[in-house]
């Protein structure tokens, strides 16, 4: 069984009272439980692991693949062997022709990494990455190339990433680029890694203030989904990956749209292995249809062009915003924008209830300064890295809609004047 790390445990007794974002608000009906108490600290045999359709398997993922599913439902899971992967030295006792080089977040440096993992950890090289939208830079990029050029990894070789969102999109960046291109595997740690960052290929780094504008579209060799990491992700953490989940039910799936609405990422009923397996299902599906974002794939970004305006805004104002919250709050600003649009009553209330729901998961006590950090009177500044958006054409601001829960267009033209009024009336 693992053991909570002591800072989560407190910030997780915190009991919600009431809403101080909403001065005289009714006292918050959520309650957050211990982390021990919650339902997916589930016990080692329900923690299913899975892997998504490789575009093409290494030797060294077909193997770890294979471990994995001859492990699934067991009670005690034998961790992976990766013996066979270190330098000179397999099975069958020939010359090993991938080797494995790991870079990983350096949280699991005192954190229990999944217990499939571990032997990973001790016995291959590993490069360690403090998490964080500051590591998607190109100081962090050469520190890796120069570790691996150092450590003689060839192109043969395969990078092995463990981490979140901005440890695999500097990964994958990193292993996309080295030696004009070397195989990579990622191994998700958070939600929003694991429904999300991890799927589709998309990898990048941050470059003169602006989110993930250079990086490449290039799918990893092999993907390894296992949700008993998240035993040890912090509450928010969870809310950041639940806002992404939120977006794909929003854009595309209304049953899980009808799933998730009355549910929170802390309720004890969650059952993680099915909610992670439909939202990373929702993405592929998306992602098989368009993979270089000519289309369909583009609503993906639902909330996205504010949210990535609020987090360059934020980087630049040395403001603390995590991806997955400013993506809440550019999904609010994008369902009050949809339900203007939408000529049926039954299905503009349907939106705004969504961004209500959205708004009681975000202004809470614990995220009040983050709220009103974001909310306190700046389109004019956000339109300024809207304009910067990579969706864009012509200077001309293109965005996603809904046209009803469930169901959405892309590439829809949003003028200054219209943002400016529909974030005021959200917020
Ligand atoms: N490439 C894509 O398609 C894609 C899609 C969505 C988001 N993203 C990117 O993902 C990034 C956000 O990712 P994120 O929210 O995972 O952030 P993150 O990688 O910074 O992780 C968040 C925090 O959780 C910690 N952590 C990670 N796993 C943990 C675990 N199992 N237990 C305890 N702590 C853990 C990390 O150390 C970090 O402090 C953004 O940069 C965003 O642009 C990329």
């Amino acid at each position: 069984m693992y053991l909570c790390p002591p800072g989560t445990i407190a910030q997780l007794v915190e009991q919600r009272t009431e809403n101080p974002c909403v001065p005289g608000s009714n006292p918050g009906s959520t309650t957050r439980r211990p982390l021990h108490e919650w339902s997916f600290f589930m016990p080692l045999h329900q923690a299913t692991t899975w892997a998504l359709r490789p575009p093409r398997l290494s030797r060294f993922a077909t193997v770890l693949k294979q471990s994995m599913t001859q492990n699934q439902n067991k009670q005690n899971l034998p961790s992976v062997s990766l013996a066979n992967f270190l330098p000179n030295s397999t099975q069958s006792g020939e010359v090993s022709k991938s080797r494995g080089f790991v870079l990983c977040d350096e949280a699991f440096q005192t954190l229990l990494p999944a217990h499939n993992y571990k032997e990973l950890l001790l016995k291959l090289p590993v490069h360690w990455i403090r998490a964080g939208e500051h590591c998607k830079s190109i100081e962090k990029a050469q520190e890796v190339w120069r570790w691996l050029e150092a450590s003689r990894a060839d192109r043969f070789d395969t990078i092995i990433i463990i981490g979140g969102g901005t440890v695999m999109d500097l990964g994958a960046f990193v292993a996309s680029t080295y030696k004009r291109g070397v195989k990579f595997i990622l191994i998700p740690t958070t939600l929003l890694g694991m429904v999300d960052a991890s799927i589709g290929g998309k990898n990048g780094i941050n470059f003169n203030g602006v989110k993930n504008s250079i990086g490449s579209f290039n799918k990893p060799t092999d993907v390894a989904v296992d949700v008993e990491w998240l035993k040890t992700l912090p509450p928010k953490e969870l809310l950041n990956g639940w806002m992404e989940l939120t977006k794909h039910a929003l854009i595309s799936n209304a049953v899980l749209w009808d799933d998730l609405q009355n549910k929170s990422p802390y309720d004890e009923s969650i059952d993680w292995n099915r909610i992670v397996e439909r939202g990373t299902e929702i993405k592929q599906h998306i992602v098989d249809s368009d993979f270089h974002e000519q289309g369909e794939r583009k609503l993906l970004n639902f909330g996205h062009t504010v949210g990535h305006a609020l987090e360059s805004l934020a980087a630049r104002e040395g403001q603390a915003l995590d991806h997955g919250f400013a993506v809440g709050i550019g999904m609010i600003a994008s369902l009050y924008w949809s339900a203007q649009s939408v000529d049926e009553i039954s299905k503009q209330n349907s939106i705004l209830e969504a961004a209500v729901t959205l708004k009681s998961l975000l202004k809470t006590n614990e995220n009040c300064d983050t709220w009103n950090w974001c909310i306190q009177g700046r389109p004019q500044q956000l339109w300024h890295f809207m304009l910067k958006d990579k969706k864009n054409q012509a200077s001309t601001v293109l965005d996603i809609r809904l046209l009803e829960i469930g169901s959405a267009e892309w590439d829809c033209p949003l003028t200054q004047i219209d943002f400016e009024n529909i974030w005021n009336r959200a917020f």
